[in-house]
């Protein structure tokens, strides 16, 4: 199912259901964690955090995006995703579009839970013709200004 090396892919496992574990859910009580692998090697988790002024929550992938920069990484390789099961999580459109920003068509996206892995995807299967950096970058002879 996954390119990755297992004992990586039982690290990204492991950090992914550790943070979890965290997560601040008392209105959906759907604990997510995620963990990122970086451009070093180097694992980034974090977990869902909600709010009592609903919109202002974030998800799992937007901690785990915040501790890889802070950690000084600057490309996401991939992700591993952990939802409470038994339906297969799958990362929503927003944070599709979030680990764009760090990662390309080839991101390995993985879902488990507390059973294990599930499935995983490219982020080119889940975000099929996105629009990312390289569209600014490319941008400037065409521009308005
Ligand atoms: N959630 C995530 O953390 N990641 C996703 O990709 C899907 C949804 C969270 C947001 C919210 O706290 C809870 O799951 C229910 O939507």
């Amino acid at each position: 199912m996954s390119p990755l090396a297992p004992d990586v892919l039982q690290r990204l496992l492991s950090a992914s259901l550790a943070a979890r574990a965290h997560a601040h859910v008392p209105y959906s009580h759907y604990a997510v964690g995620a963990a990122i692998l970086d451009e070093h090697g180097a694992v980034h988790a974090g977990c869902n955090i909600e709010n009592a002024a609903y919109p202002q929550g974030w998800c799992a992938e937007a901690t785990a995006l915040g501790a890889m920069v802070m950690a000084g990484g600057k490309r996401a390789t991939a992700v591993l995703v952990s939802g409470p099961g038994p339906d297969v999580i799958t990362p929503c459109g927003g944070c599709r579009q979030k680990l764009r920003e760090f990662g390309d068509d080839n991101l390995l996206v993985i879902a488990a839970d507390p059973s294990g892995v599930r499935q995983s995807w490219t982020l080119g299967q889940l975000l099929p013709a996105s629009f990312g950096p390289d569209h600014l970058a490319h941008a400037s002879e065409h521009s308005a200004d």
